[in-house]
């Protein structure tokens, strides 16, 4: 628990839970500034999980775990010793502002979990220890990650990112960024290539300020510009999160890390997925089942409040895509490595 609330959020404090309200830098605002929206209610934290104020699949379960202590609150002012009955809508409200990351109904399952055992008593302090525990582990898994995946890596190389899966996506560290920090501090990373990632451009307004901020060389490019990257050499690795990975080692991401995985395939550059076992969901056998969030055309139609495409003009806007286990060179875990995963290996990682 924070004991005094930073003036700004930093990649490292994103999140934070201070005086009994969810503080969250508003991720819509950077890098022009660095703001926290404070947040007092369940119904308020799905909001900003569904408007993208906070994103990132462990991020967002982090966030949706304090949202379900507000709930608590809420829950036991309104009904007493009657509250588990009050807390269930602001439950479903949570775990369905976004469907595609598993790590947002992984956590409020495991907070149900935990409400399904406690008393008529206030659930409040339970359960705030409960969402702390989430975070807390989310940052360890991320150090413990980051060792992994830079044991990967025969540098010096560059490597390619897409979309953020830094810090600011997680509980801290990141997941792909936090390999890439790892890997950099003993000398395997010389620079980092980030994709801008269209069309909420993670990767120039998010991935960018991260890296910038801890010191770590960064080249921005279009997304369309990896392939000519890759064809001239130099870049050893693609590097990514997850949003969830399927039971045969399937594994969703940010729209354009399939093609980005196919890139890589062709020009003889390794493939690393770094996620925690809270993004591996294996009541799913393949990544064909996994819901692929469509968000709003307005989104790509315009860019910074300015119009691009002709009025009237149709487009879809798929924001995950999935990239089949067999493009996927090693999928990183706190729990081990799984080395071009299939399901017996995903079996034997999960137990
Ligand atoms: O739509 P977003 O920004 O929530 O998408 C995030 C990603 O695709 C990340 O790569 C993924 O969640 C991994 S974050 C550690």
């Amino acid at each position: 628990m924070q004991t005094t609330l930073p003036a700004v959020p930093t990649p490292d404090d994103a999140a934070l839970w201070h005086g009994g309200r969810l503080y969250l830098a508003d991720q819509r605002l950077l890098p022009d500034r660095a703001e926290f929206l404070a947040l007092d209610d369940a119904p308020g934290v799905a909001e900003a999980i569904r408007a993208m104020v906070v994103r990132g699949a462990p991020a967002i379960g982090v966030a949706a775990a304090y949202g379900v202590v507000l709930a608590a609150r809420t829950a036991y002012r309104a009904a007493g010793p009657a509250w588990h009955d009050a807390i269930t809508p602001d439950l479903d409200l949570l775990a369905q502002a976004r469907p595609t990351a598993v790590n947002l109904a992984w956590a409020v399952r495991r907070m149900a979990g935990l409400i399904a055992r406690l008393d008529a008593a206030d659930p409040e302090p339970a359960l705030l220890a409960e969402a702390l525990s989430i975070h807390a582990e989310d940052r360890a898994a991320n150090r413990r990650m980051g060792d992994l995946g830079a044991g990967l890596i025969t540098g010096p190389t560059d490597v390619i990112t897409h979309c953020n899966a830094g810090a600011i996506a997680t509980g801290g560290y990141g997941t792909a960024l936090g390999v890439i920090r790892s890997a950099y501090a003993v000398g395997k990373v010389r620079r980092v290539y980030a994709d801008e990632t269209r069309p909420w451009m993670q990767g120039a307004r998010l991935t960018a300020w991260e890296l910038m901020d801890s010191g770590i060389p960064v080249t921005l490019q279009a997304d369309g510009a990896a392939a000519s990257l890759m064809a001239g050499g130099g870049v050893g690795w693609v590097i990514v999160g997850s949003d969830r990975i399927a039971a045969n080692g399937d594994v969703a991401n940010k729209i354009g890390t399939y093609g980005l995985a196919i890139l890589a395939r062709y020009h003889g550059v390794k493939v690393m997925v770094a996620a925690p076992t809270s993004t591996v969901d294996m009541d799913l056998s393949c990544g064909g089942d996994i819901p692929i969030e469509e968000r709003d055309p307005e989104e790509l139609l315009s860019c910074g409040g300015r119009r691009l495409a002709p009025a009237g003009c149709a487009a879809r806007n798929p924001v995950f895509d999935v990239t089949p286990a067999a493009l996927v060179d090693a999928i990183v875990t706190e729990r081990g490595v799984v080395l071009a995963p299939t399901l017996e290996k995903m079996r034997a990682l999960m137990g």
